[in-house]
């Protein structure tokens, strides 16, 4: 089994497979532009964030009924569960559903038709993060929130995400200080491809908790050390950057330079569907390119679980850090055959 880990930047619209995005576009008689999954899949080659996001909000048009976001979030609960996820904070991104006509309320019920009980059903307990457009307006952000009041009870907080560049996140000010006075956690991408600038920002106007990702804040060593004082989580995500091209290979991604630093780093997959693996595949993959060390891998799961949202359950992280604890780690695969 692998490690325990909280997974705590992971978009359920990024879950969506290209078999389950075939069978539910079968389901609601939706034509895509590829002629099979495997057609599909050969699409994923990136350039950047927006070619990424073209296609993922192109592909959540299959997305249409309670049923279809229920079976999304079951598809990604067995595949995280398998790889040792035991709390996920799930981002949802509504004005991609509203804008197409479906509505608020059939995302949020249908999600929460397998969220409700996933402790039960996967072993993995669940909160959602409804999440902003930030190449959106401002009024719809904040339409978008109020719209999300009656459904209050089944969201823990606040994200902002897509197109970076351009879309600082002082522009979601009143936004999220409307979420805050709902007793709303928040969080937001920052420093993904957008400034070191941004994350201090994200900080200092939307007062967020967490940063999303938050990989150029090694561009700027007063802000690093900023992060590392405040203990500021940063939800990684080493896959995605490596598809996204945020950075070139993943041998040279900052994340051991990170840990050096002392940041509060947490390793996350983003949109696995899209990023070649889920939150244990990115834990082996940084474990066996960087050569992070048990030491390292056990802090990187320690993190997730303090990072989290469990204020309200705190008996609930102390067991999952003593699971954390209690963990063995197998033995890293030899690379040389015998002498
Ligand atoms: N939406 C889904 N994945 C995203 C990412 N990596 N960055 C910004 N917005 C996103
Ligand atoms: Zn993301």
């Amino acid at each position: 089994m692998p490690v325990p880990k909280a997974e705590l930047h992971l978009h359920i619209e990024g879950t969506l497979e290209p078999e389950l995005a075939f069978a539910l576009a079968a389901r609601n008689g939706i034509d895509l532009p590829y002629a099979n999954a495997a057609e599909l899949r050969a699409a994923y080659a990136f350039e950047d964030l927006q070619s990424f996001l073209n296609l993922y909000y192109e592909l959540m048009a299959v997305l249409r009924t309670e049923q279809d976001f229920a079976d999304l979030a079951a598809a990604y609960l067995t595949r995280a569960a398998a790889q040792g996820v035991r709390h996920a904070e799930i981002f949802f991104d509504p004005q991609a559903h509203t804008s197409r006509g479906v509505a608020l309320g059939t995302v949020v019920e249908g999600l929460w038709r397998v969220l409700g009980d996933s402790e039960r059903t996967h072993g993995v307990s669940t909160q959602l993060i409804l999440c902003f457009l930030r190449d959106e307006s401002a009024e719809s952000a904040m339409q978008t929130l109020r719209s999300a009041e009656p459904y209050l009870d089944r969201i823990a907080g606040v994200g902002l995400d897509s197109a970076e560049v351009g879309h600082p996140p002082a522009k979601f000010r009143e936004v999220y200080a409307a979420a805050a006075e709902l007793g709303l956690h928040r969080v937001a991408h920052a420093g993904e491809e957008g400034p070191p600038a941004y994350i201090t920002e994200a900080l200092d106007v939307l007062g967020v908790q967490r940063i999303d990702h938050g990989l150029r804040c090694m561009e700027d060593p007063a802000l690093v050390e900023r992060l590392v004082r405040e203990r500021i989580p940063l939800t990684l995500c080493p896959l995605s950057n490596v598809r996204l091209r945020t950075v070139d290979t993943l041998d040279r991604h900052p994340l051991p330079a990170m840990l050096d630093a002392g940041l509060m780093c947490t390793v996350n997959s983003d949109d696995p569907a899209y990023f070649g693996g889920y939150a244990g595949d990115n834990f082996d993959a940084v474990r066996k390119v960087l050569a992070l060390n048990e030491e390292q891998l056990r802090d990187l799961a320690r993190n997730s679980f303090n990072a989290a949202f469990l204020e309200h359950d705190e008996p609930r992280r102390a067991r999952y850090l003593a699971e954390v604890e209690a963990y063995a780690f197998p033995s890293p695969p030899t690379t040389s055959g015998p002498a």
